[in-house]
C-alpha cells in the first residue's frame, strides 16, 4: 500500500500539571463527584504525556497550578495563542472562571499580547488550527459570537462549527487536526450542516467510529507526524498507521474522570517568537 511520508514539525506547547486535580463538581457528563479520584496516578499520567512531548522534541513550557483549581490541568482551555497574541479564556462555568487570572499574568509575564476574550471562549478545547484556517467549536461552551472577536484579533478565517452531543462538548473532543490538510473528527457529534463544511473542507478526513469517541481518541495532538491520543480507538490507529502517521496510545484513565485526555492537557502556542 501507497503511505505518505509525514512530515514532523518542532513545536512549543503549554501544560500544567494536575497538582490539584479533582473531580468536585460536574460541569460534563463524564464528570461524578461522587465517584473517588486519585491525584498521584493523575500525575503519572499527565507526566507521561508531558516527557513524550519532550522525547519527541518539542518544547514544553509549565504554567503553576493554582490551588482550588482541579481542572486547570486542562490547559488547552486556557487561550489561544498564535505568535505574539494570546486570546485568554472566558469559561462558561463559574468553577473555572479564576484560571484565566494565571493564564493572563503568565503571558503577560513572558511578554505577549494579552487580552481576554469578552465572550464565552474556552480557548483550544475548542478552537483548533487547521492550514490557514482557525476551526471554532461552539454548542456547549464557547459562544458562537466570541468567533467573531477570535477572527478579528488574529487576523485568521475562523470555520464554525455545532457540536450537538453533551459527551463531546468541546471541538478537541471530536476533531483533531493532524495536520495543515489532514483532520480526523467523529460525525455525528456535529449538526448536519457542520458535517457538510467539515466534507467539504476535508473530503480525505479520517472518519472516527462511535467506539473511538467514546474511547475519547479524537482528542489527539499531532506534530505533523506523531499522534499522541488516549489509548484505545483501535480504528482511529489502523487509519493512522495507513496514512502514515506514528500514533502513541496514552493511559489517561484518571483524567477522564474529569472529561479531558491528551489533548486537553495540552495548549500549543502556535508560531511563537
Ligand atoms: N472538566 C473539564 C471541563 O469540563 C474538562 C476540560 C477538558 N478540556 C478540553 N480541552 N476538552 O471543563
Amino acid at each position: 500500500m501507497e503511505t505518505t511520508a509525514r512530515q514532523a514539525t518542532a513545536r512549543h506547547y503549554l501544560m500544567c500539571p494536575p497538582t490539584h486535580f479533582d473531580v468536585t463538581y460536574s460541569i460534563n457528563p463524564w464528570m461524578d463527584p461522587g465517584k473517588p479520584t486519585d491525584q498521584s496516578i493523575a500525575m503519572d499520567q499527565w507526566q507521561r504525556i508531558h516527557d513524550q512531548l519532550i522525547d519527541l522534541g518539542h518544547t514544553v513550557d509549565v504554567i503553576p497550578p493554582l490551588e482550588g483549581l482541579p481542572d486547570m490541568v486542562f490547559a488547552a482551555n486556557g487561550a489561544t495563542v498564535y505568535g505574539d497574541r494570546a486570546l485568554v479564556a472566558r469559561f462558561r462555568f463559574p468553577e473555572r472562571d479564576a484560571e484565566s487570572a494565571g493564564y493572563l499574568d503568565w503571558f503577560a509575564a513572558k511578554g505577549l499580547k494579552v487580552r481576554q476574550a469578552a465572550l464565552e471562549n474556552e480557548g483550544e478545547g475548542d478552537y483548533l488550527a487547521a492550514g490557514p484556517w482557525i476551526l471554532a467549536g461552539n454548542g456547549f461552551r464557547t459562544d458562537r459570537r466570541s468567533h467573531v472577536e477570535t477572527e478579528e484579533y488574529f487576523g485568521r478565517p475562523v470555520i464554525g462549527l455545532t457540536l450537538v452531543n453533551d459527551k463531546f462538548y468541546h471541538l478537541d473532543t471530536a476533531l483533531s487536526a493532524l495536520d495543515d490538510r489532514t483532520i480526523m473528527y467523529y460525525p455525528a457529534a456535529f449538526t448536519p450542516g457542520s458535517q457538510g463544511i467539515l466534507r467539504e473542507l476535508f473530503p480525505d478526513a479520517i472518519i472516527a467510529d462511535h467506539d473511538d469517541a467514546e474511547a475519547f481518541g479524537l482528542n489527539a495532538v499531532s506534530d505533523g507526524k506523531h499522534v499522541l491520543m488516549p489509548e484505545g480507538a483501535a480504528n482511529l490507529v489502523a487509519q493512522l498507521r495507513a496514512a502514515g502517521f506514528e500514533s502513541f496510545g496514552m493511559d489517561v484513565s484518571e483524567l477522564l474522570r474529569a472529561g479531558g485526555g491528551v489533548k486537553c492537557c495540552i495548549l500549543e502556542l502556535h508560531n511563537q517568537v
